[in-house]
């Protein structure tokens, strides 16, 4: 038989079919982000699986643009928590910036390669240039690089397996080596030492003061314990503003410890990262410079749509031997390298053309707005921690960054249960959304302001919700 030559795919669109599918993409996501003040950030009361939903399963039959917008709007942009929404507060809130949106489509369309700097030069420059960027803002010098990853787990095992090479963590040598941490480490560090194995090491959970730092005394102390004791201290990780609280330990002492007994010194600035933007940041985050390998989640503080992370490598050379390979079907690849290939830094091959989603923000806005937008946030908590404290609320610790942890003492009624009351409520109302924590057993709540969309009034609305919650509760045994 023949093979019968078709000269298209029903893939391939025409202009007509592109600009009607364009528009009515444009005008969903136009129609969104008009009535996002009216949006609510939270909505609960979807999560039974409604008939509308099998609609979502693929029957293998096309359909209509419209209704499958309609389909998007009704089962997936309502229900559960709406990220784009300047009302949200739980979590570390992720941004969105529309510049991000065009720069993925760009990506998406062109589909440069962006992995090997053979395949497409240009996009390997341009994901070297913010490296390059952002390393400077950590203030790393010369030989340092790094990798655009999906988020910060990732970020934070690359960084992780760079240590393991490092410091020539074997099977063999795996029980007797320490790492240090502390109980407001991220869980996606645990996760990444159980990938690697690691998490059958030692692990020093060292003491917290009271603002939830590691106290240095306490690891400097630990480390000679350990190395008089013949094991093998080899990393400390340490937070740059921690998920619970925002916690940003000492990181000048702590590096000085790490250089002086030789461990690796690995920063988690996930979220905090970015507030080095800030003259308050720079200050704050004082010593990520000594820090072996760091992480940043542009998809956190530089307000970038979900999907992107940053790790970073004082000394780049560590992160290639982490990731070294051989292969003789890259070859031609390898003879081209006048610049870094990202397949080279990362475990990741084929993948999506990261940078252009940051590339595009930076270059079209500067970043002056960026740090502006940082800047607000960090006088907004401290404006809803003076105003809720004056409404009788305790603020936890004096926030580091943008994180506070807060509750309300009743006097006639058991705490936890009045907080989780006045939780559920706003979750309830659903215009904001906030989230909890429970820390050393205890019930607090919990506010990061993070979005590039929340301003006075979304915070003013919090705290508006949060007195009337507080007066509701007070109902049954009166508190006020
Ligand atoms: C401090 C910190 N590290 C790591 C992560 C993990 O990042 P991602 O969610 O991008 O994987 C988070 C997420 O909130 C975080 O706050």
């Amino acid at each position: 038989m023949p093979v019968e030559v078709q000269n298209k795919s029903d893939l391939e669109l025409s202009r007509e079919n592109r600009d009607r599918l364009f528009e009515a993409v444009h005008r969903y996501t136009e129609t969104f982000l008009d009535s996002l003040p009216q949006q609510k950030a939270y909505i609960g009361n979807q999560y039974e699986r409604s008939p509308e939903d099998s609609r979502l399963d693929i029957d293998g039959s096309p359909h209509p643009i419209n209704q499958l917008l309609e389909l998007i709007h009704n089962r997936v942009d309502c229900t559960g928590l709406n990220p784009a929404s300047g009302g949200h507060f739980g979590y570390i809130p992720g941004g969105g910036i529309y510049t991000a949106s065009l720069g993925d489509y760009i990506a998406a369309i062109t589909n440069r390669y962006a992995s090997v700097f053979y395949a497409s030069p240009g996009a390997a420059r341009i994901e070297n240039a913010l490296i390059k960027w952002v390393g400077n803002l950590v203030g790393y010098k010369n030989e340092f690089g790094g990798n655009i990853t999906s988020g910060g787990s990732i970020a934070n095992l690359i960084a992780l397996s760079v240590a393991k090479t490092a410091k020539k963590i074997k099977s063999r040598n795996v029980e007797k080596s320490v790492i240090y941490t502390t109980h407001q480490s991220h869980h996606s560090i645990m996760k990444a030492l159980r990938l690697m194995g690691l998490d059958e090491c030692i692990i020093r959970y060292v003491t917290l003061d009271k603002n939830f730092r590691m106290v240095v005394l306490d690891l400097e102390k630990q480390i000679q314990k350990d190395k008089a004791e013949n094991l093998n201290p080899f990393l400390i990780v340490a937070n740059a503003g921690s998920t619970d609280v925002g916690a940003v330990d000492d990181l000048k002492n702590i590096a000085t410890i790490a250089q002086k007994e030789n461990l690796w010194l690995h920063v988690d600035a996930a979220y905090g990262g970015f507030f080095l933007l800030t003259e308050y940041g720079k200050e704050k985050l004082k010593g990520i410079e000594m820090a072996d390998s760091v992480i940043l989640d542009p998809h956190k503080s530089l307000f970038l749509p979900y999907g992107t992370g940053m790790v970073l490598v004082k000394e780049v050379k560590y992160l290639l031997e982490a990731n070294s390979y051989e292969a003789g079907y890259m070859t031609d690849a390898k003879k081209w390298n006048q610049e870094l290939s990202p397949t080279d830094l990362s475990p990741e091959m084929s993948r999506n053309f990261r940078g252009m989603r940051m590339w595009l923000p930076l270059q079209w806005h500067g970043i002056k707005p960026f740090e502006d937008c940082l800047n607000e946030k960090l006088e907004l908590i401290r404006y809803f921690c003076d105003t809720i404290q004056q409404s009788g609320f305790e603020v936890g610790a004096s926030p580091d960054l943008t994180v506070a942890i807060y509750r309300y003492n009743p006097k006639h009624q058991d705490r936890e249960i009045f907080n989780r009351n006045i939780l559920k409520k706003i979750i309830e109302d659903g215009r904001v959304f906030i989230s909890s924590t429970v820390i050393h057993g205890e019930f607090w709540l919990r506010i990061v302001i993070l979005s590039f969309r929340t301003h006075k009034h979304e915070v003013d609305t919090l705290i508006e919700l949060l007195k009337k919650a507080v007066k509701k509760e007070s109902e049954f045994k009166p508190d006020i």
